[in-house]
């Protein structure tokens, strides 16, 4: 399964590794199959409840994992991270800024100042708190990948809130600039830009059926995403077969981007009934 993926003896901190409802999110996906393919992972989390789930799936698949409780938008806590790794297998090669939260609602006009200050330090100064502690230690480790999570939200208007989009689109910026800081000294930066994945980030939120079904409707592959699509993009950015790729921002979205947002299939067909959930990992 991890043919070319292989991470064995890599050591990986995801944060946001935990899920907040019982399910598969973007982190614990990530954290689980760079489990699989043999990193040591940190999984970090300011919930510690929210990590249970996510290291008895790595323990049950025969991996290895530690848990750190940490607020990423806290500079000593973010050290204490980096340190903890270090202590436990010596060295840090990847790192996945996967925390983020939807912010608070509202236009430029309306929305509240001190949310949008914090939603900013959420999922956006947590990126950097935590690359400023990792890079140092991926440089004696030989080079890192660092993979951020962006959202689509980043990279077409349209959404509902202004704080949300604003930090996603942020996260380009910042991942385009320190690939171009880091490329010399191995560490390789991307960004994920995940779709309308079905998570506990979003049902956990409360979404009807019409509206799960319009989701997934209104990407080119009509098919439902989940955390473990994301997951298997994390794997790819952290693994050698993409030690080429440096400062690009993925979708992983159904297609979705790729559209007007006025997409009507040409194609009417349903799609093959296995491809909803796609392969068990
Ligand atoms: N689910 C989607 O549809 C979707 C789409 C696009 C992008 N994303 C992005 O994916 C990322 C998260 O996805 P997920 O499924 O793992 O979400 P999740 O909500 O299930 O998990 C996020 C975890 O982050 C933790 N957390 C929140 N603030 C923290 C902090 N300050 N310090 C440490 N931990 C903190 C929470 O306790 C939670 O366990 C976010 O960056 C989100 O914006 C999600």
């Amino acid at each position: 399964m991890t043919v070319g993926f292989d991470l064995k003896g890599k050591v990986a901190i995801v944060t946001g590794a935990g899920s907040r409802a019982s399910g598969i999110g973007n982190g614990r996906a990530a954290a689980v199959l760079l489990a699989d393919a043999g990193a040591h992972v940190v999984v970090v989390d300011s919930a510690p409840e929210h990590m249970e789930e996510t290291q008895k799936l790595i323990a049950e698949r025969g991996g290895e994992s530690l848990a750190v409780t940490a607020d990423v938008t806290d500079p000593d806590a973010c050290a204490a991270v980096v340190e903890q790794a270090m202590d436990a297998w010596g060295q840090l090669d990847v790192l996945v800024n996967n925390v983020g939260v939807a912010g608070p609602s509202g236009t430029v006009l309306d929305v509240d100042l001190l949310a949008w200050d914090q939603c900013l330090r959420v999922n956006l100064t947590s990126m950097v708190l935590m690359s400023r502690v990792a890079i140092p230690r991926m440089r004696t480790s030989g080079g890192g990948s660092i993979i951020n999570m962006s959202s689509v939200a980043g990279l077409v208007g349209g959404h509902q809130g202004i704080a949300y989009p604003t930090t996603k689109a942020a996260i380009v910026g910042l991942t385009r600039t320190m690939a171009a800081h880091h490329g010399r000294e191995g560490i390789r930066v991307n960004a994920l830009a995940p779709g309308a994945v079905h998570t506990p980030m979003v049902y956990s939120q409360g979404i009807d059926e019409a509206a799960r079904e319009q989701r997934r409707l209104a990407a080119p592959l009509g098919t439902e995403g989940t955390g473990w699509d994301v997951g298997d993009a994390v794997l790819f950015l952290a693994s050698p077969r993409s030690r080429w790729i440096t400062g690009t921002v993925l979708p992983v979205d159904a297609g979705l981007t790729a559209t007007l947002g006025t997409y009507t299939p040409s194609v009417t067909a349903a799609p093959p009934a296995q491809a909803d959930t796609g392969p068990q990992r």
